[in-house]
This record gives structure tokens, sequence and C-alpha cells, in this order.
């Protein structure tokens, strides 16, 4: 018979703020996407981070073990029912070197806190709003291209993704191609997809159909040609940059140099600039 005094032992512990992995996909040997149970009470808006990770490896003399947690852009959008990630893998990366082994059914941890600034509140009104990616900082832009305010507040999106080869393309590349045949997404784009929507990936180190840097296509105008747009103005153009470090500063400038402003939450203006840092 069961003795009242007796405490239950649980199997095995659970993590904080445990999330299941439901799917995995890996694209090079420096990329990979995964896609993770929702917290039920989570709210957020299309562009913003949260902080994800895995438990540490127990510390050498207590033994206790504490959560290795990175600043991730949510890939999928608000209305998603799942949580989507797109990551790097960086072989003695603290918190990679391990997330790129997880599998569908493992648990990650993920603080429901999420915040950020690539966000449509964080912008005025306009005609053409452009996404600057390079590298995973396509990842906010995953999400915003499947939010369907994006095409109802802006008669063009045009989306540059700067990649060192070709095949760290395939993730955006593959979501942009899979929004022709979104059937919520096809309503409010309507007829014109590729007058709507402008892609424009270039590669670095990696023979494609456009190389480049696209601060270095814009300086010389060949990318505004490509694209059959002018330069960006204030009056029409909005832009989201998400990149590594020295991409986002030297965007930046060249953006203000266009006259356009840096907006915030608390202060929409013209364009955003990521704040969390993948690495
Ligand atoms: P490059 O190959 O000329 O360095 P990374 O993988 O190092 O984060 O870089 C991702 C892509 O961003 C690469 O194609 C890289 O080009 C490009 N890149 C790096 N720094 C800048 C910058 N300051 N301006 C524009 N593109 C950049």
């Amino acid at each position: 018979t069961q003795s009242d005094t007796q405490t239950p032992i649980k199997a095995s512990p659970t993590l904080p703020d445990a999330q299941t992995v439901t799917q995995v996909t890996h694209y090079t040997d420096r990329l990979f996407s995964f896609r993770c149970t929702r917290p039920a009470s989570m709210r957020f808006r299309s562009g913003e981070f949260v902080m994800i990770g895995l438990m540490g490896d127990p510390h050498p003399e207590t033994g206790k073990q504490r959560p290795l947690l990175r600043a991730y852009s949510i890939a999928s959008p608000s209305w998603d029912e799942e949580l989507e990630f797109y990551s790097i893998k960086v072989p003695d990366g603290p918190l990679t070197s391990r997330l790129q082994h997880i599998k569908v059914g493992d648990e990650i941890i993920l603080r429901p806190k999420p915040v950020g600034t690539l966000v449509h509140d964080a912008l005025l009104p306009g005609k053409r709003l452009w996404f600057f990616a390079t590298g995973t900082g396509f990842a906010p832009f995953a999400s915003l291209l499947r939010e369907p305010q994006t095409y109802v507040d802006y008669d063009e999106i045009i989306i540059t993704h700067t990649c060192r080869e070709v095949g760290e393309l395939t993730y955006g590349r593959d979501l942009i191609e899979a929004l022709k045949h979104d059937e919520l997404l096809g309503e409010v784009i309507g007829d014109g997809f590729w007058k709507k929507i402008k892609y424009y990936p270039t590669t670095t180190r990696e023979e494609s159909p456009k190389m480049g840097r696209i601060t270095d296509l814009m300086r010389s105008g060949e990318a505004f040609a490509d694209l059959e747009v002018p330069p960006l103005s204030p009056e029409t153009d909005r832009a989201m940059i998400c990149g590594n470090l020295a991409f986002n500063l030297e965007l930046k400038d060249m953006l203000e140099g266009y006259g356009l402003v840096e907006g915030a939450n608390s202060n929409p203006q013209h364009y955003v600039v990521e704040k969390a840092f993948l690495d």
C-alpha cells in the first residue's frame, strides 16, 4: 500500500522552458533550420527574437548545469502554431556545436519573451520595403515574408541576400518560392507576384548569376538598374537590415546617406537594424 509520507520521485528532471523539436533541415555544412513547439501563451510580432539554447555541461566541481542561451530571430510568422529558427553551425561554438545535432523529439530551452526592432511598428508607412540580409540574417525576413501585414502595408517588397556561397541561399530561395503557392498569402499578394516581390540574391565567394556585396552593387548603381527601381528615398522607401556587424554598420551609413532616419518601437522612422547578434 502507498504511504502518505512518500515523496514522488521524478524519473528525469525536465528542462526549464522546454519545447520539443518537430523538424530539422540541414542546408549546408554551415547552415540548418529547425522547428519546435510554441508555448500556448507566447505572443510575438513577426521579426522579433527570443533567447533559445540547451542545458550546458555540468560544472567540473559542483556538477551544476546552467542553460546556455543565445538570441535567435524567430523565422516563423506570428500566426504559425510552431516556431522556426535558422542557424549557423560553428564547429567550436559553445551552443551551435551542440545545437546542430538536435533531432525530432529532443528538447530545447526557449525563454518566451520576444523583443526586437525589426517590426512593422518601428517604420512609418511607405511604398517600398527593403529587406537587407547577409547569411543567417535572413531569419527575421523569413518571418516577415510570411506575415500578411507586409503585403497589406507595402506595394513592393525587395529582398537582398548576400552570402559567400550559392548553397547558403537555399533556405531563403525555397521560402520565397513557397510564398507563391501559399493560399493565405496568395490572397493578400494578389496577381503579379514577381512585380510585388523582388528577390536579389548575390554571392561573394562562389560563382552565381549575380556576384558581389549588395553594398558595392548599390554604390555602383548596378543593383538599382537590375531591380528597375530608383535609389532609396525617405519619401517612398523603408528598410530593415540584418546581417553581420560590419554589414549592418556599413549599410546603416549608406541609408543615412540616402536621407533615411533610423526608427525604433517608440519612434517609427524609415529604417531599422537588428540588435541581436546571432554569434
Ligand atoms: P565577403 O565574402 O566579401 O566577406 P559572413 O559569412 O562572413 O557573415 O558574410 C556573409 C556575407 O556578407 C558574405 O557574402 C560577405 O562578403 C558579406 N559581407 C561581409 N561584410 C560585409 C559588409 N561590410 N558589407 C557588405 N557585405 C558584407
